[in-house]
This record gives structure tokens, C-alpha cells and sequence, in this order.
């Protein structure tokens, strides 16, 4: 076989990674993911001076930055003899773990809320070889069942409660950096069971006691319908459009008030219609097509902004944390059409006679 020149994360980062030459890896080439200028989004935030990126984590190999804790948890599972791994999830925890489970030869379990995952994710897991069990509860629920089941029956857990997810997800802030010479000042980013906020956070952390690249402020964004941080307590029924963040009480909940605070960021939410509206933004005007819940970082950004001011000449990131072809329900609920035409050249020319792109 001859070694391709692509690497993944693990042998990318290796040195900063708990692995040991015993360790087998496991990995689908992922990481390494685009930072792409985003000049409309910046302008929709009113922030003609500062420079707004965005990291297409959607650009991993199952679609989702789930990718970067998998391929370690994944390894680390088969270097410590796992006779199988078992999470519960939205959908993209759930379509990595099967993915990455496939390669290695083990077997997963996938618990989904009972008709709260966007068909794609499922497609993947059950194409896999997961075994799929859709739970009647919420995500919160099953997380539960999954944790008592793996210390009952000798599962492991592949959620972000396994530390080798968050070890493995940090490496983002190590890719961000490195594409803009430094941290940026603000990362704007989704919250959901705000295990990639404290990941990106460890990661920012540890770059700057190598290598003084600065620490950006941290700003998480929740669905107002499930936004347990922002009210202070957890929410029984959390209710959102942007249903790979419908999660009523996160786990990593204390990590993520630890990584607002110490880096002076925010946790705050936004609606629905708002998470809509950038989702369509970036689609539109930036050509990247996200999940509604990736989009949730950007509508955080574009609320902020109305409110807050941010100097001039800062660097702002956002993690569009999942890619948008997961989720092919939501764009049928918005205001796009395909239109039908016989196959005539007078029809095409009808249907062409309009002058602008469509908004
Ligand atoms: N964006 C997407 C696309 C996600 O799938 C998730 C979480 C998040 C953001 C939030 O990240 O949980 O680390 O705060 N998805 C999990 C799952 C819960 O099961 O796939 P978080």
C-alpha cells in the first residue's frame, strides 16, 4: 500500500495527544478542515473592519467535528480491549461512533431521541452497521440510559463524557491557530452538551502555554427553547428546530460556564427564527450550506453585535460544527421552490426571463 500524504489528527498532533505506540489507530483522514473568510457575514454583523472565518467542520468524514474526539476515543477503546462502544445522541455523536466503530471492527450501540434526529444521521448510523435503538425520551434520557448500561454491562461510553472526546476535539483550536497565525479574539459557537466549547477552550488553553498565541473570548450560543446555561437551571422538555442542540441539561455544563468566564466570553441564546435566518445567510450568501444548529454560533454573532461593541480589526471565528446535507427536512420548510417546466426552450426562457439572483 502506498502511504497517502494526507494524515489524520492523531498522527498530525500526535505529541499532544494521550496516545502511546501500543496505541492502534483508527482513523478516517479527518481534521485539517477549512477556515474560510466570511466578508457577507461579517457585513450582516456589522463588522466591516474586523475579519469574520469560518471553520467548515461539515468538511470532516462523516460530516460533523464529532470526528476529532472519535478517532481517539475509537483507538483508545480498541488499545484498552473494548468489546464494544455505546453512546446516546442527537445524530452526528451517533453517526461518527458507528463509523469510526465500523473501521475498527467493534460493536456500537447508538441511542437516538425517538424522532428527534435529522434523517441523515440515521441514514448513516443504520448504513454503519450501529445498532439503533430510538428511545421514547429526550436526549437527556438516553444519555442516562447509555451511562448506566456502560457501567452495568462493560459498554464504553464514546459520549463527550469519555475524556479522549474532548482530548481529540481540542485539536480545532490547534487548526485555528495555525491558519491565522495566532487565537483569534472571539469564537462564536454552538451549545449543546457543551462538550466542544470546553474542548476548544483546553485547546486555546494549552497553545498558550506553549506558544503565547493568545486566548480568544469564548461565546456560546444555545437555542432559546433549550438554553439550560443561560436560565441557570436544567429544562425538562427543551424544544428547538436546531435539533442536534435539543439538550435540556448539558454535561459538561460547569466546563462551559468555566470556559465563558475565565476567557471573559458569554453564554447567551438565540430564537429559532434566528438560527433560521443565518442558517440561510451562509447558505446563500457565503455558499456554505450548514446545519441549523452550526448556524446557531453565527445568529449569536449577528445578535451580539446589535448589542455589544467589538474593536475593530479583531479576528472572529465561528465552528459551523456540522454539514448541512445531514438535515434534508429543514430546507423544505423554507421559502424555496423548485419549479417544474415542460421540456420546451419557450418554457426554459420563461422560467429564465428574471433579472437578479434569487434572495
Ligand atoms: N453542532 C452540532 C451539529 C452537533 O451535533 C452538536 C452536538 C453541537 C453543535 C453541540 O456540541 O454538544 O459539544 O455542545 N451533538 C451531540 C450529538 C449532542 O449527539 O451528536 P456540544
Amino acid at each position: 500500500m502506498t502511504t497517502p500524504k494526507q494524515q489524520g489528527l492523531i498522527a498530525r498532533w500526535r505529541s499532544r495527544l494521550p496516545v502511546t505506540n501500543r496505541t492502534p489507530i483508527i482513523s478516517l483522514l479527518e481534521g485539517d478542515t477549512p477556515l474560510v473568510p466570511a466578508p457577507k457575514i461579517a457585513a450582516a454583523a456589522g463588522l466591516g473592519q474586523s475579519s469574520v472565518y469560518l471553520k467548515i467542520e461539515g468538511a470532516n468524514p462523516t460530516g460533523s467535528f464529532k470526528d476529532r474526539g472519535m478517532t481517539l476515543a475509537i483507538s483508545k477503546a480498541v488499545e484498552e480491549g473494548a468489546r464494544g462502544v455505546i453512546c446516546a445522541s442527537t445524530g452526528n455523536t451517533a453517526a461518527s461512533a458507528a463509523a469510526y466503530a465500523a473501521r475498527a471492527g467493534l460493536r456500537c450501540a447508538v441511542l437516538l431521541p425517538a424522532g428527534g434526529v435529522a434523517a441523515g444521521k440515521l441514514s448513516q448510523s443504520l448504513m454503519h452497521g450501529a445498532e439503533v435503538l430510538a428511545v421514547r425520551g429526550n436526549f437527556d434520557e438516553a444519555l442516562k440510559l447509555a451511562s448506566l448500561i456502560a457501567e452495568d454491562a462493560g459498554w464504553t461510553m464514546v459520549n463527550s463524557t469519555n475524556p479522549y472526546r474532548l482530548e481529540g476535539q481540542k485539536t480545532g483550536a490547534f487548526e485555528v491557530i495555525n491558519a491565522l497565525g495566532r487565537a483569534p479574539d472571539y469564537q462564536f459557537m454552538p451549545v449543546g452538551n457543551a462538550g466542544n466549547i470546553t474542548a476548544y477552550w483546553m485547546g486555546y488553553q494549552e497553545a498558550h502555554r506553549r506558544s503565547k498565541s493568545g486566548l480568544p473570548k469564548m461565546m456560546g450560543w444555545q437555542a432559546a427553547g433549550a438554553a439550560p446555561i443561560v436560565l441557570g437551571r436544567p429544562i425538562k422538555n427543551p424544544k428547538t428546530i436546531a435539533s442536534a442542540i435539543r439538550i435540556g441539561d448539558p454535561v459538561s455544563w460547569k466546563r462551559a460556564e468555566q470556559a465563558r468566564d475565565r476567557s471573559k466570553g458569554h453564554i447567551g441564546k438565540v430564537s429559532d427564527r434566528e438560527i433560521l435566518s443565518a442558517y440561510r445567510l451562509l447558505a446563500r450568501e457565503e455558499g456554505v450550506f450548514c446545519e441549523p444548529s452550526s448556524a446557531t454560533g453565527v445568529a449569536g454573532l449577528i445578535a451580539w453585535t446589535k448589542r455589544k461593541k467589538i474593536r475593530p480589526g479583531s479576528k472572529i471565528v465561528c465552528i459551523l460544527t456540522g454539514n448541512g446535507l445531514k438535515d434534508p427536512d429543514t430546507p423544505k420548510t423554507q421559502p424555496y421552490k423548485m419549479r417544474t417546466i415542460p421540456a420546451t426552450m419557450a418554457a426554459l426562457r420563461r422560467a429564465l426571463s428574471g433579472t437578479r439572483r434569487g434572495r
